[in-house]
């Protein structure tokens, strides 16, 4: 399979970067650049490198390098930002810090008749996060593109397959990101582009079946996407060896519980079993207001939870779990800092009892889980439901969580939800919540006065979750689902609209 090394030097668009290739048809991992040699990158047969932008100044000691051995490979490289400037700095070329007048935003441009830039306009715009630059290029290269302020925006060498781009062709601003990005993996990598996220998953479920064969595995089932998706392609794989434990901790949505079962025992015949133990989670979670402490103990009691299970169950060969590939990046296994620890990575307890931990969806993105589900028959229903933290409503209830207070945010919720889904807006936003603030207020309810709680509405459009931006919803909508909230649950005497986007806010609360 060919596939493309994205080298990550601590950026914030290296996944950004990696699905831009894959929406190619070409199959692009991400690897820090202090997990790979130069040697393994050989071995691996890949097509082509791309080094990523990352926040640091190539002349500091502390900044990612890598070995010069990978220039000599014969693999073509595209450095993007510092990845550019890291280029410039191993072949002898000069980067200087622009100090005062960094490039960001867009920018206009002007490209040369070079290969990388086949297709793309003479002026276009392109999208620039900089304040090193590449003020003399290292002997042998060619510069390809400039900007006003830039005197060298790209550069090569054809001989030594080397390609720099100061500005990032991954974002969407960049008018012929696209473009180049094609340029670069069809005209000088020479990919095919036959990858796609459904034969990959084929490919798994091929795998699997002769690796688990007679083994039994244990999945935990949330009902979201990706345990969902993850769940029927162990199906697929291993039928009924596969044994779903579908953990109700009591902190699922309203009636979800039921849903689930329904769907996945009648609809697919899956091998399911469910586990009440709301009680058991909320006394383990008494007293607790802490973010980090509450997905901990919750990721903590799942596992125990199917420790138990697998011990009824007999020998239990595998644990197996829907983490995708941004929970993967983004819980610090990458370069970037730890956001928040997703309870299917970060929570995972030091002893664990079975003999190995299955992650079938590990290399992919969210729009590669939802086509891999539809292609497993997964009802639309399911595949686009909006996704739901694995810790569920702890995470939406800002301090302790009590039983009233998670009974009070399922209504609430289930109103917004119900009044976003019946309303007429043509883009509905990719995820929408309540949240129970821990704020209580005054109000007034005919002549009483009430103290009741505030309910934070949360509605994100995003395309990958990475980033987010709040979504415009109609004041008729709001309006509705704030005054149904008010009315009818009891405990909530205020509404209020969250209008962060990510970053700098995260999607959940907490
Ligand atoms: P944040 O809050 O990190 O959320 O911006 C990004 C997306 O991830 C979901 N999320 C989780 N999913 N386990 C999961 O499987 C978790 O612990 C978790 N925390 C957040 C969140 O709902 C959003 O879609």
């Amino acid at each position: 399979m060919e596939k493309i090394l994205v080298l990550d030097f601590g950026g914030q668009y290296n996944q950004l970067i990696a699905r831009r290739v894959r929406e190619q048809q070409v199959y692009a991992e991400i690897k820090p650049y202090d997990r790979i040699t130069t040697a393994q990158i050989e071995k691996e047969g890949y097509k082509g490198i791309i080094f990523t932008g990352g926040p640091s100044s190539v002349y500091d000691p502390a900044s990612p390098h890598f070995d010069n051995g990978i220039l000599e490979l014969g693999i073509p490289i595209l450095g993007i930002c510092y990845g550019a400037q890291l280029i410039a700095y191993m072949t002898g070329g000069t980067v200087s810090s622009a100090n005062n007048s960094s490039e960001y935003g867009k920018t206009i441009l002007k490209v040369g008749g070079h290969t990388l830039f086949g297709d793309v306009a003479e002026e276009s715009v392109c999208w620039m996060s900089h304040t090193d630059f590449i003020s003399k290029a290292p002997q042998g290269f060619e510069v390809t593109a400039v900007t006003d302020k830039c005197p060298c925006a790209a550069m090569c060498s054809d001989e030594k397959k080397l390609y720099a781009v100061q500005f990032h062709p991954e974002v969407a601003h960049t008018a012929y990101g696209k473009q180049i990005l094609r340029n670069f993996l069809f005209k000088i990598c020479g990919c095919k582009g036959d990858w796609n996220a459904a034969d990959y998953a084929t490919g798994i479920i091929n795998q699997y079946r002769e690796k688990y064969d007679g083994k039994k595995v244990l999945l935990a089932l949330s009902g979201g996407v990706d345990s969902s998706v993850a769940a029927l392609l162990l199906h697929r794989a291993i039928g009924q060896n596969l044994i779903c434990v579908f953990v109700d901790h009591g902190l699922l949505r309203k009636d979800e519980g039921d849903f689930v079962e329904e769907t996945f025992k009648e609809k697919f015949g899956v091998n399911l079993i469910r586990v009440n133990a709301a009680e058991r989670f909320l006394q383990k979670l008494a007293g607790v207001t802490e973010p980090e402490k509450k997905r901990k103990i919750i990721g903590e009691e799942f596992i125990r939870v199917f420790e138990e299970q697998a011990k009824k169950i007999g020998h239990v060969h595998a644990l197996a779990q829907g983490t995708i590939y941004p929970d993967v990046i983004e819980s610090g296994k990458g370069a970037s800092a730890v956001i928040k620890s997703h309870h299917n990575v970060g929570g995972l307890p030091d002893v664990i009892s079975f003999d190995e931990i299955i992650e079938p969806l590990r290399d992919f993105f969210k729009d590669e889980v939802r086509s891999v589900g539809t292609m497993l028959g997964l009802p639309a229903g399911l595949v686009w439901r909006q996704p739901f933290p694995g810790p569920g409503l702890a995470v939406r209830i800002i301090g302790e969580i009590t039983k009233e207070k998670i009974e009070i945010l399922q209504n609430a919720d289930a109103i917004f939800r119900e009044e976003i889904d019946k309303s007429a807006m043509e883009h509905k936003p990719d995820q929408y919540f309540a949240v129970l603030t821990d704020c209580r207020s005054v109000g007034v309810m005919g002549d009483a006065r009430t103290y009741g709680y505030t309910a934070a509405l949360r509605a994100v459009s995003t395309d990958d979750f990475m980033t987010a931006e709040w979504t415009r919803i109609p004041y008729d909508v709001l309006e509705r689902a704030s005054g149904r909230i008010t009315n009818e649950v009891a405990g909530i005497s205020r509404v209020v609209y969250d209008i962060s986007s990510k970053p700098p806010a995260t999607v959940e609360w907490e």
